[in-house]
C-alpha cells in the first residue's frame, strides 16, 4: 500500500525518519541528498512543505518544498530510499512538489536541486519536464590561510554600502556586470530591498570599489549562522565591464575575504557556475577548491 502525504510541520519521529532516509541515501550515493539549510529547516520546524511517500508504512521517499522565496520561486529537494528506487516514488514526489508550487507561485515555477550530479537525478528531472539550467560548484577556502592584501588601481577606494544612497548605482553596475547572467543581471530594486531586509544583510560586508565617486566594482559577502559553525560566503562579485581587466575582481574579493576573517570566521564558501572557467580560475588562485556540485533543474512552463 502506497500513500503520499504532505505536511507543513514534521513530528520529532518524522524528523528522525527523514534524516535516517537521507543518511541511507547519502551512504549509497556518496553525496548527501539535502542541503544544509533544508536539514536545518527540517530540524527547526521552519515553514515549508514536506512530502512523504510510504510503502506499507515505511518511509520510501521525502521531498522538501520551500515556497518562501518570492524572487526565485519555489525550490525542492527530494530523495528516495535506495531500497525503494524505480518504483515511481520519485515521480510521486515531483508531482506533489509541482502541486505545491502551483498553489504558491502564480507562474508555477519550480526548481529541483540535486547534490552530487547523479545520472538518476538528471534522468528523473528530464523525464518529468524539467531542464538542467545550472551546475553550481560550491568552493571553499580556509580563512586561516594567508589572504594577500588587495592591490587597488590608482585612485580606487573601497567603502561599505550605504543603504538609501547606493542602491541605484549598484543596480546599474550589477546589471552591466551580469548582462549575460540568467538571474543576477535582472535583479530589480524590489529584489534588492528583499535581500536588504534579510537578517543576514550587513552593509559592512557589502563592499563598493569606486573612483571619483563612480562605482566600478563590488563584493557582497554574507555570513551563514544557521550551521554548526558560522561560515562566510562570497555572495556576489561584480565588476563594471568598463573597469574589467584592472584587477578589481581580485582586489574586491580579497578585501571581502579579509572582512570575513576579521569577523572571526574560519571558513568561507562560494557558488560558481561550472561554465564560468574564468571565475573558477580566479577563485582557485585565491585558494578555493571544489567542495561539492549542485545541479539545478527548472520546470519547463509556458510562461
Ligand atoms: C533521483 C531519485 C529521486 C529517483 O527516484 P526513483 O523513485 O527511483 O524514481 P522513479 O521510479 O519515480 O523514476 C521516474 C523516472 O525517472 C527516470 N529514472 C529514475 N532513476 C533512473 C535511473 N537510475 N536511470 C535511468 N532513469 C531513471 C526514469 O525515466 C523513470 O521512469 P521509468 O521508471 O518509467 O523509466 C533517486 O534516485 C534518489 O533519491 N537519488 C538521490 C537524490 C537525488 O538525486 N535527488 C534529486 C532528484 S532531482
Amino acid at each position: 500500500m502506497i500513500s503520499v502525504t504532505r505536511e507543513a510541520r514534521l513530528t520529532p519521529d518524522q524528523v528522525d525518519e527523514v534524516l535516517a532516509l537521507a543518511a541511507a541515501a547519502g551512504n549509497t550515493d556518496g553525496a548527501y541528498p539535502l542541503s544544509e539549510h533544508v536539514v536545518l529547516q527540517i530540524k527547526s520546524g521552519a515553514p515549508g512543505w514536506h512530502a512523504m511517500v510510504r510503502d506499507c508504512g515505511a518511509l520510501a521517499g521525502y521531498a522538501h518544498v520551500d515556497t518562501g522565496d518570492p524572487v526565485d520561486g519555489p525550490a525542492a529537494e527530494l530523495v528516495v530510499h535506495p531500497g525503494h528506487r524505480r518504483h515511481g516514488h520519485g515521480r510521486r514526489l515531483v508531482d506533489t512538489a509541482v502541486a505545491i508550487a502551483e498553489e504558491a507561485d502564480p507562474r508555477g515555477r519550480l526548481k529541483l536541486w540535486a547534490h552530487g550530479d547523479h545520472p538518476s537525478a538528471s534522468a528523473l528531472a528530464i523525464r518529468l519536464g524539467f531542464a538542467r539550467y545550472r551546475s553550481l560548484w560550491q568552493m571553499r577556502r580556509s580563512l586561516f590561510a594567508p589572504i594577500e592584501a588587495p592591490i587597488l588601481p590608482e585612485g580606487v577606494t573601497i567603502r561599505a554600502f550605504e543603504p538609501g544612497r547606493d542602491e541605484d548605482a549598484w543596480l546599474r553596475v550589477n546589471a552591466r556586470a551580469f548582462v549575460h547572467h540568467p538571474e543576477q543581471g535582472r535583479l530589480t530594486r524590489a529584489d534588492l530591498d528583499l535581500r536588504m531586509a534579510e537578517p543576514w544583510f550587513s552593509p559592512a560586508g557589502f563592499l563598493l570599489a569606486e573612483r571619483g565617486g563612480e562605482l566600478l566594482a563590488y563584493h557582497w559577502t554574507k555570513v551563514h549562522t544557521d550551521g554548526k559553525e558560522p561560515i562566510g560566503e562570497v555572495y556576489v562579485v561584480g565588476v563594471d565591464p568598463d573597469a574589467q581587466g584592472l584587477g578589481l575582481g581580485k582586489a574586491v574579493t580579497l578585501a571581502g575575504l579579509r572582512h570575513l576573517r576579521d569577523l572571526g570566521l574560519s571558513q568561507t564558501m562560494l557558488y560558481v557556475d561550472e561554465d564560468n572557467p574564468n571565475a573558477v580560475k580566479l577563485y582557485e588562485k585565491l585558494g578555493f577548491s571544489r567542495w561539492t556540485v549542485d545541479v539545478g533543474f527548472q520546470r519547463i512552463t509556458n510562461t
